[in-house]
């Protein structure tokens, strides 16, 4: 069992012990539930005290058991909650570090709470695409007020523990301990004073006999559900928040308790909520490689260096700054260092002027920061990663260098996007030390971190960047070699397809606004005008050398002839106001696309929004199904979180291949049977990937 029984004098400490964070699992439930029938047994006791081990009170349902028959199994939550509720003698919920989700539910069971000052208290059931199922959403209302509640409800964020203390008229915590290190003395002493209150037999205090009202009743729900609607479209969540805290407010206790639980089954079953739970499994997953255990010894990384200080590697050094590791920057210049440099502090200051960053971090930060033009400062760096132009030979000297000046052990990481790291790791006597770091612009921003392994990169290094990733707050996903690695490769699919589209007959703004419906933050037109079309066009001049069978339209080049390249020159696929990002549709970049579908005398044709987010999007999937059987991805769900997490595929979707798994990949491979047929695109590529064929075939999905 995963809850310890003891007693101390008269009283009986149950305590939640299931690291890391005392996730209510069936063992722990069933433990609760043992002691208290023991503490209710033992005449001795007159008190019980609910507590937990180590870093947390709970942090809510174990994810172990997501999905599986134990999270549903008898005791359930309900059961223990009502068990504590029904408790003969008085339950006192010691709560310190984090009480959150089922965790601050069960504490909402007991007679009394007390809090450490410092701790989290949330419930966050609506991040996962949910509501609060273990009475949350009725009890909250009631010891907080409606309007606070709510809030948290809604939000999912926590909210420290001495904050909820102050709020007038809370009924939270009966008590606020005076620190973290008295809070089991204060709360024992808490049960001994209520136990004395108590011992006439005077019914114990529950907060479902609270009363739940607003003042102003329908008309704030009225705001409240307004507000939710503009901050969370895609998703049905949030709104069935506000649904049950109103219900707490309408409905006797126990048929607010049925409603919430009526909600919280329905949304279980939403493609949204699936999405969102398969994406938190998935994060979580992605910093699991299957044949590196976790117990990998890693390298000591306490002074990082950057070769390169221009758009990404001002970036990159800025991660490590915020995260408190000192940085040098190597330029070949003191010009290029001090533009770098400018850059960076000028990014700092936005921040300070926004209130995001208060001046003296950014002091701190900068303080951090040397720069030298000399390789000798950076000899005793732990780890190197070099983010100069994108051209093999200047890679090579680096690497060399590095190789010569570099303290043994040191890890050498690169930022290309596109060069082959095997051949970079080479270019050194180390290739076990030899590791790709793939930061997306701006890097101190995006989330993702493409971390590519290279035929010969030390299990050792990969622990270590894993952990490094984590230390400044990037979602990392492992990636082997090939021609832009996960993410880039994939989108290459996406952009040949916008280009077909085109030609086909649809306008830019045609295709960007079904993408953009389906959920992308940017279709790929508006996109490409942000990164720049020449990045694309250059890409595309190495192809046709490459790969001269390669399909491609030509439209983008000559849009890019036209030095149309994007924002940065004001005119791209669309046109651009100064300082303005609206996308303004350019009538001769509409003529130019008509002119060359004459040119090559095609007939244009009226294009579905349902053909056109086909297209895109199962172009993702089966070039990811092609890297998934190549080994290039792990796994299914790491593909996912490169898009959710660097290429701004819609988080409600879940990721391509969990989207593609929704559509049925039955219907997905029909679809590309169909795109097949169609001579102005290419045949060869929609060829449903062998692995989408075998799962098909076996009646599976991508994600299990
Ligand atoms: P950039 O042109 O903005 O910066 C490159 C910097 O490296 C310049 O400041 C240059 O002076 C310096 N440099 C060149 N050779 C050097 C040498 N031998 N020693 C020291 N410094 C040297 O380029 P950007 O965009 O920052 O790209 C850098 C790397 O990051 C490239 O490999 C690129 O493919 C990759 N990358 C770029 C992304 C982007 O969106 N810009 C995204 C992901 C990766």
């Amino acid at each position: 069992m995963t809850a310890e029984y003891k007693v101390q004098g008269d009283i009986a400490l149950i305590t939640l012990n299931n690291p890391p964070v005392n996730g209510l699992g069936l063992a722990t439930r069933l433990g609760i539930t043992t002691g208290l029938e023991q503490a209710q047994a033992d005449p001795a006791v007159k008190a019980i005290v609910l507590t937990g081990a180590g870093k947390a009170f709970s942090g809510g349902a174990d994810i172990k058991e997501f999905g599986t028959p134990k999270a549903l199994a008898e005791p359930n939550l309900l059961s223990v909650i009502l068990a504590v509720e029904n408790c003969s003698k008085p339950v006192v919920a010691a709560i310190h570090s984090v009480a959150m989700g089922g965790g601050l539910e069960l504490s909402l069971g007991c007679h009394y709470r007390i809090a450490a000052p410092g701790a989290n208290i949330a419930l966050p059931e609506v991040k996962l695409g949910l509501i609060p199922g273990a009475g949350g959403t009725q009890r909250l209302p009631r010891v907080l007020g409606v309007e606070a509640a709510l809030n948290m409800i809604v939000s999912g964020e926590p909210v420290k523990s001495e904050m909820l203390a102050q709020l007038p008229g809370q009924k939270l915590f009966d008590k606020l301990a005076s620190s973290p290190d008295t809070l089991l003395e204060e709360a024992f002493a808490l049960a001994r004073e209520v136990a004395a209150k108590h011992a006439d037999g005077s019914p114990l205090p529950l907060v479902r006999h609270l009363p739940c009202k607003h003042k102003d009743g329908d008309a704030y729900f009225q705001f409240a559900r307004n507000m939710v609607k503009g901050m969370a479209k895609n998703f049905p969540a949030p709104a069935k928040c506000v649904d049950a805290v109103e219900a707490a407010t309408q409905q006797k206790f126990d048929q607010g308790m049925a409603t919430e639980r009526e909600m919280f089954i329905n949304l279980m079953w939403t493609p949204e909520c699936r999405a969102l739970r398969h994406l938190f499994m998935a994060e979580r997953a992605a910093s699991k490689i299957p044949d590196v255990p976790e117990d990998t010894p890693q390298r000591k990384i306490e002074k990082v260096a950057v070769i390169g200080a221009g758009t990404m590697g001002g970036g990159i050094s800025m991660n490590f700054l915020n995260a408190g590791i000192p940085v040098t920057i190597l330029e070949m210049k003191q010009e290029a260092l001090d533009r770098g440099v400018g850059v960076m502090r000028g990014n700092y200051e936005a921040q300070v002027k926004k209130g995001k960053l208060k001046q003296d971090k950014l002091d701190q930060r900068m303080g951090l920061l040397k720069t030298t033009v000399d390789y000798a400062d950076i000899q005793d760096a732990d780890l190197v990663i070099e983010a100069v132009f994108e051209d093999i030979g200047v890679k090579e000297a680096v690497f060399k260098k590095l190789d010569e000046v570099m303290k043994p052990g040191a890890i050498l990481a690169s930022n290309t996007s596109t060069l082959d790291l095997n051949k970079i790791a080479a270019f050194t006597k180390r290739p076990q030390d030899v590791v790709g770091l793939h930061f997306f612009s701006p890097a101190n921003v995006m989330k993702l971190l493409e971390v590519v392994r290279g035929d010969k990169t030390g299990k050792d290094v990969m622990a270590t960047v894993m952990a490094v990733a984590k230390k400044i707050k990037k979602t990392a996903v492992v990636s082997g070699v090939c021609d832009g690695f996960i993410g880039n490769r994939m989108i290459e699919q996406y952009g040949r397809q916008g280009g077909f589209l085109l030609d086909e007959g649809c306008t830019p703004a045609q295709v960007d606004r079904a993408i953009e419906k389906f959920g992308f933050a940017m279709g790929p037109f508006r996109m490409g005008d942000l990164a720049g079309n020449d990045i694309g066009w250059a890409i595309r001049k190495r192809r046709y050398q490459e790969k001269p069978d390669m399909k491609y339209s030509k439209t983008a080049d000559l849009l890019c002839e036209k030095g149309r390249f994007g924002q940065k020159v004001g005119k791209g696929w669309y046109d651009y106001k100064p300082g303005k990002r609206d996308a303004i549709p350019n009538a001769e970049v509409e003529q130019m696309i008509v002119e060359h579908r004459q040119a090559l005398g095609i007939t244009p044709r009226k294009i579905s929004d349902e053909e056109i987010v086909q297209r895109l999007v199962f172009s993702l999937v089966n070039e990811a199904a092609h890297i998934l059987e190549e080994g290039i991805a792990n796994k299914a769900s790491d593909i996912d979180v490169v898009y959710i997490f660097g290429y701004g595929f819609p988080v409600h979707r879940g990721g391509p291949l969990k989207y593609a798994d929704e559509v049925g990949l039955f219907n997905v491979m029909q679809a590309m049977k169909r795109f097949q047929k169609n001579p102005l695109d290419d045949a060869a590529f929609w060829q449903p990937a062998p692995l989408i064929q075998r799962l098909v075939a076996e009646g599976k999905n991508f994600n299990g």
